[in-house]
């Protein structure tokens, strides 16, 4: 096919995708088309390399179910997720200015964690070091948001998920707290610790055949919301952690890195009793109000 017919070819493609009553999918299917079409002519894409691509998105989708989000990883090491992320920011930077900032929601949230008193361990009995989180979360002036969520999801001390330790997972190391009257929160969990990615798909094949590192620094996961304001989807970064300038899947961000501090075993600031060492570390997150 001469360049002339593969230019008709695109043209053709989109003019199809043209007709849908919804503008939106137009767009979206039209500029998907032209990008593909753009990417195979540049790399002269061979059969060979477009059937090894298709054989990939199909075991990406094969190995993929209720607990196994390999989409939502490839999204992530293709820096698509935080694309996204980062774009929704930008959208909206004027109603979300000194909110806290978004990441990658990751593939590991599993919705209808359980509540947890404020105070509470969302991690008990999980292997890990202990840590005590406490701070508030208020609107981005400062004022304290009573009754605040924050849906909080964590891998272990070794740096795994619940999801990852059975095909039928149960729930450990999540947990919903909500803050008291003066927009505090403090719960027990675990000090996070990096870890790789899954690496025993399809996305790991490419992770290796890229030669692409696949660790994550230590983080811990939660949703943040308040009646009123836009909700954040966001880390909080162990500051010492390792990768922490290498992550995986490019989701840190240097004002969501904490300091955890390391305390010996004695008395907690909670009046807990411990045993051994333990850390604590302290956030406050800052949420935009809903556009009017
Ligand atoms: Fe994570």
């Amino acid at each position: 096919m001469s360049d002339y017919n593969q230019s008709l070819l695109t043209s053709d493609v989109v003019k199809a995708f043209n007709q849908s009553p919804d503008p939106r999918l137009n767009l979206l299917m039209t500029t998907l088309v032209k990008h593909l079409h753009a990417f195979a002519r540049e790399v002269d894409l061979t059969p060979a390399e477009w059937m090894a691509g298709l054989q990939f998105l199909t075991k990406t989708g094969q190995i993929s179910n209720e607990h196994r989000a390999e989409f939502i990883l490839l999204s992530d090491i293709l820096g698509l997720s935080m694309m996204v992320v980062s774009l929704t920011q930008a959208r909206e930077s004027k109603s979300i200015e000194g909110a806290t900032e978004a990441t990658v929601e990751g593939p590991f949230y599993w919705p209808g964690a359980p509540d947890v008193a404020l105070g509470g361990n969302i991690a008990e009995g999980v292997v890990g070091e202990p840590a005590y989180y406490t701070g508030h979360v208020t609107d981005v002036a400062g004022k304290p948001l009573p009754n605040a969520l924050l849906d909080l999801w964590s891998g272990d001390g070794d740096g795994t998920y619940d999801v990852q330790l059975s095909a039928t997972p149960t729930m450990q190391a999540r947990g919903k707290i909500r803050t008291d009257e003066h927009g505090r929160y403090r719960f027990w969990s675990i000090r996070p610790t990096y870890y790789p990615i899954p690496s025993d798909g399809p996305v790991g094949e490419l992770m290796r055949a890229t030669h692409r590192p696949i660790n994550r620094p230590g983080h811990i996961h939660m949703m943040v919301s308040a009646e009123g304001h836009v909700p954040v989807t966001t880390h909080l970064f162990v500051a010492d952690s390792p990768f922490l300038d290498q992550d995986a899947v490019f989701g840190k961000r240097d004002s969501l890195v904490v300091p955890f501090a390391k305390h010996a075993a004695g008395t907690a600031p909670d009046g807990t009793v411990m045993d051994k060492p333990y850390y604590t570390t302290s956030y406050d997150f800052r949420l935009a109000p809903l556009p009017a």
